[in-house]
């Protein structure tokens, strides 16, 4: 989506600020490596649950029998030794002292991160792929261990622990990874970094993907990974293959569309059957990673790559991706981009009538909308996409993120074959709405506002770098007959 290419600083990441609050809320003897102290709260409540005392039999919810195996299936793809999460969850010992701290962050669905909701504006057309929200029953089984004191159970009566989730794809045609390695290092205050790495597939003719695969070389340090087209090879001749400090975008001037958007424990996108995306030779992919620096000793990312898979019969359905929004088709029903210092629930508004090239087309043609995202930066806090049908004015929603989250960026899949996804005829209407809030109230701005040195602010308007903003919605569409 990179129009122009970036100058400005990378963006500041709010891990460490919301680790130190957490470790306050938290009020345990947790130190910030996840090692434990025994809390007075979870040695009295497991040597005394008054269930046990009484019965000899282990309180319910207990760790062993009841919250390792949620821990485990839900939490650990981050919450491991050298997982993304700043403290493990792997372990008793680790997890007992963070229970009234998992409680309140499950409850407030911050935890696991997922950020596609069902809200009163918005009841998705579809479920998606991978939803990672918590069942009732999940958030209520953590609540009750943490109001029991977190109980620790018998080791002997542990549950069987689910199998990590598989994160390969199977049958991959190519892996592709990075041609230098890079040095993560903490530059004073600042951990986050930004970098692009230009990767070649490698195919010599039109071939159509049917899954993407994001390999983090580093996880210590590989926080989360935008991959796009570049169509023009337009990077071709970054020297090593990277671009350090791109800014939120792909790094280059040309045409670029956002294919990927991968976060820790993030699964294989694979398109539904009978669909693959189209590459055309001579492409190359970009990689845009967010490092987050560890603040202690410098780390070394050599293998972060692409593992893709690929056919080239030509499937029943060709996908290709679309961006809609600023920048991207549609109009604007608002006016240009523009975000005056001050403001809060500032809205901007696209309208984009399906078409193909911008010609209609026939009824015949099957159109499907299979995955969406969406893309803002650091002053945005809600984004909604709705299709609008041409002929009752029906709106169905698509997709309603009401807590953006910049580090959090993901591309939704829905969860169902191609001809049950969402149909789109020519003259729909698919409208986007993104809301801002440029004031002090917003942490994520502060933060932005920091790195460049200001602590006020300032108009924001649409571009590239930290403190311009956009708003796209990047869908996925497979079309059959065209
Ligand atoms: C996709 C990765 C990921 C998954 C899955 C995940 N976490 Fe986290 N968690 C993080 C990161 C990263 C942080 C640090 C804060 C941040 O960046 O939002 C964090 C922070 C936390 C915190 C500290 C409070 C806070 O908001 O800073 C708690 C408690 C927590 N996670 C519990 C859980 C539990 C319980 C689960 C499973 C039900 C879970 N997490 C699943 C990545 C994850």
């Amino acid at each position: 989506m990179s129009r122009r290419p970036s100058t400005l600083l990378p963006l500041l990441c709010s891990l460490a600020l919301s680790f130190a609050l957490a470790c306050g809320d938290a009020g345990s003897g947790t130190n910030s490596d996840g090692e434990t102290s025994e809390t007075s709260e979870t040695s009295e409540s497991s040597s005394a649950p008054t269930s046990e005392s009484e019965t000899g039999v282990a309180a319910r919810p207990n760790w062993h029998e009841d919250v390792a195996p949620l821990v485990a299936e839900h939490c650990q793809g981050c919450h491991k030794t050298g997982g993304i999460a700043p403290f493990s969850l792997e372990s008793y010992a680790a997890a007992g002292p963070w229970a009234s701290v998992i409680a309140d962050v499950t409850e407030a669905g911050e935890m696991p991160p997922w950020h596609a909701l069902a809200t009163d504006q918005c009841a998705p057309a579809l479920p998606y792929k991978h939803d990672a929200q918590l069942s009732p029953e999940i958030i209520a089984t953590l609540r009750d261990w943490s109001e029991l004191g977190a109980p620790e159970g018998d080791p002997a009566l542990a549950a069987p622990l689910p199998a990590p989730p598989d994160l390969n794809l199977a049958d991959l045609t190519v892996t592709d990874t990075m041609d230098s390695p890079l040095t993560i290092a903490a530059e004073g205050s600042t951990l986050d970094f930004f970098h692009c790495l230009s990767i070649d597939p490698g195919n010599t003719e039109t071939v159509y993907l049917t899954g993407i695969q994001t390999i983090p070389g580093n996880p210590a340090i590989v926080h989360h990974v935008l991959t796009y087209v570049d169509e023009t090879a337009a990077s071709a001749d970054w020297p090593g293959g990277v671009k350090e400090d791109c800014g939120g975008g792909a790094g280059v001037s040309a045409p670029t569309t956002l294919i990927g958007a991968w976060v820790p424990g993030g699964l294989p996108m694979e398109p539904p059957a009978n669909t693959g995306i189209t590459l055309a030779p001579g492409s190359r992919l970009i990689m845009n990673v967010h490092y987050h620096a560890t603040g202690g000793e410098p780390e070394t990312d050599s293998g972060t790559g692409l593992g893709l898979r690929w056919t080239t019969e030509t499937p029943t359905y060709q996908s290709i991706f679309r961006l809609l929004g600023a920048p991207g088709d549609g109009d604007s029903l608002t006016g240009p981009l523009m975000i005056p210092a001050g403001a809060s629930g500032h809205v901007e508004e696209y309208e984009w009538i399906v078409s193909a090239n911008g010609q209609p087309f026939p009824d015949t043609v099957d159109v499907r909308m299979w995955s969406i995202a969406a893309h803002m930066h650091k002053v945005a806090v809600d984004m909604r996409v709705w299709l609008e049908d041409r002929d009752t004015g029906d709106e169905t929603c698509l997709l309603h993120v009401p807590t953006w989250d910049f580090n959090w960026q993901r591309i939704y899949e829905y969860d169902v074959g191609i001809q049950d996804t969402v149909r789109l005829r020519a003259g729909d209407k698919l409208r986007i709405r993104c809301e801002y809030d440029n004031t002090l109230a917003n942490p994520s701005l502060v933060e932005a506002l920091a790195e460049i040195g200001e602590d006020a602010p300032i108009d924001v308007q649409q571009g590239e770098g930290t403190l311009d903003e956009m708003c796209v919605a990047a869908i996925g569409v497979g079309f059959n007959g065209l």
